[in-house]
């Protein structure tokens, strides 16, 4: 059973080595100049089904490709990628620079969306030197395009033939193609009638014609401006989906030299090359004692100031304590006072008060004569409570 396993791996790994040495495939790119490669989904189906065009049978499979730069998540800087639907083929598209140049190997992975097969395939882009100057560029909006429809090879003739006969010239290259979702064109309904744009930048090396330098003159941009019409249109389309949008065609005259940017002047604190530094003896002496008044001693007197004010507030004026016994401010004293001066009051009151003595303290007879008192009739003498306990002297008193 491993024996098997190891066998079929290793064939998978062979068949998968082959197949990755078998789909090189080499292109070149200029500098400055569209490059262009379709992602055929017909040529990767027959790499998916490899016999079954010996049946003359092939399938229609949908597929996604994934571009990267060989060993980086994504693709180069100057290439782009694009695919409309899984039915579609795809595109990698874009203008290298100078800084591109040299080789360039894109992996680019086929998913087919059917039978959920991967493939792949690497591309070799070899940018190479610019092929000419083109100091005369223009740039063409074109409304009724997709980007995809535009990068076929005959859709390109077709717009190049057009700018051919609106320049008066047979020499021209495209620079650039670009979606107009990338320039910040908003995506359109999902409607028939309705497109992105594409922006094509065409150049060359003969000068503009009479017809495209119209596109600089004053009476153009006023029009354009008011009413987003020109008269002086004389674009041209052989097919009416391409036809360009004469206002937002521009003109891109690189033939005069660029002025270089102007030279900074230099500032009084820069040494001359060559110069000795000579530092300050030393730095002016300064004066602290103002800042040292603001900085401490104020805020110092402040915190003071408050403190004392506290101490006040909590020591001798609390609430409810009086200034009447200064010696006594503890709170517990004050209880123990309160407590004192209750129990006087209430004693005092007692002593006032006139209602009869219970019968339980009252004397029920006499002991001498044996004569028993009814106790309500008892006079009191005094006010006090005071009741004495020998009757009978009391009454031989009287
Ligand atoms: C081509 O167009 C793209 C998208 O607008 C832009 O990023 C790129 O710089 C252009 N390249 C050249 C060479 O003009």
């Amino acid at each position: 059973m491993a024996d098997k396993g190891s066998c079929g791996f290793f064939l998978t790994v062979c068949v998968a080595s082959f197949l990755m040495v078998h789909a090189d495939f080499l292109v070149d790119a200029r500098v400055g100049q569209l490059f262009v490669y379709e992602l055929e989904r017909e040529k990767f189906q027959f790499e998916f089904e490899p016999f079954l065009k010996l049946y003359g049978r092939v399938n229609n499979d949908p597929m996604v490709f994934k571009c990267n730069k060989q060993y980086f998540p994504d693709l180069p800087r100057w290439l782009r990628f694009t695919q409309r639907h899984s039915f579609d083929n795809g595109f990698l598209y874009g203008t290298p620079l100078e800084e591109d140049q040299g080789k360039n190997v894109i992996e680019i992975t086929v998913i087919n969306k059917r039978s959920y097969d991967t493939f792949r395939e690497r591309l070799v882009i070899t940018v190479q030197t610019p092929g000419k100057r083109m100091p005369y560029q223009a740039e063409f909006f074109i409304p009724l395009r997709e980007i995809e429809k535009v990068l076929p090879t005959t859709v390109q003739e077709d717009i190049k033939q057009d700018i051919q006969r609106m320049w008066g010239t047979e020499h021209l290259d495209f620079i650039n193609i670009t979606s107009a979702l990338d320039r910040g064109g908003r995506v359109p309904l999902p409607l028939p009638g309705h497109f992105e744009g594409v922006y094509v930048k065409m150049g060359t090396d003969q000068p503009f014609s009479e017809c495209l330098l119209s596109l600089q003159s004053p009476q153009h941009l006023r029009q354009c401006e008011a009413v987003g019409k020109s008269s002086r249109d004389c674009s041209v389309c052989s097919v009416s989906s391409n036809c360009v949008t004469w206002c937002k065609s521009t003109l891109i005259p690189l033939s005069r030299p660029e002025l270089p940017p102007p030279v900074p002047t230099p500032g009084s604190g820069i040494l001359a090359v060559g110069g000795f530094y000579d530092p300050p003896e030393s730095s002016p002496s300064r004066d602290f004692f103002p800042d040292y008044i603001v900085t401490v001693i104020v805020p110092l007197v402040l915190a003071l100031i408050l403190c004392l004010i506290l101490t006040y507030i909590m020591c001798c004026r609390r609430e409810g304590v009086e200034k009447r016994d200064a010696k006594t401010p503890d709170i517990q004293l004050y209880h123990h006072h309160t407590i004192l001066s209750n129990t006087d009051e209430l004693r005092s009151m007692a002593g006032g008060r006139r209602v009869p003595q219970p019968l339980s303290t009252l004397p029920m007879f006499n002991a001498h004569t044996g004569e028993r008192m009814p106790p309500l009739q008892r006079p009191f003498r005094s006010d006090s409570g005071h009741i004495p306990l020998i009757m009978a002297q009391e009454e031989t008193k009287h």
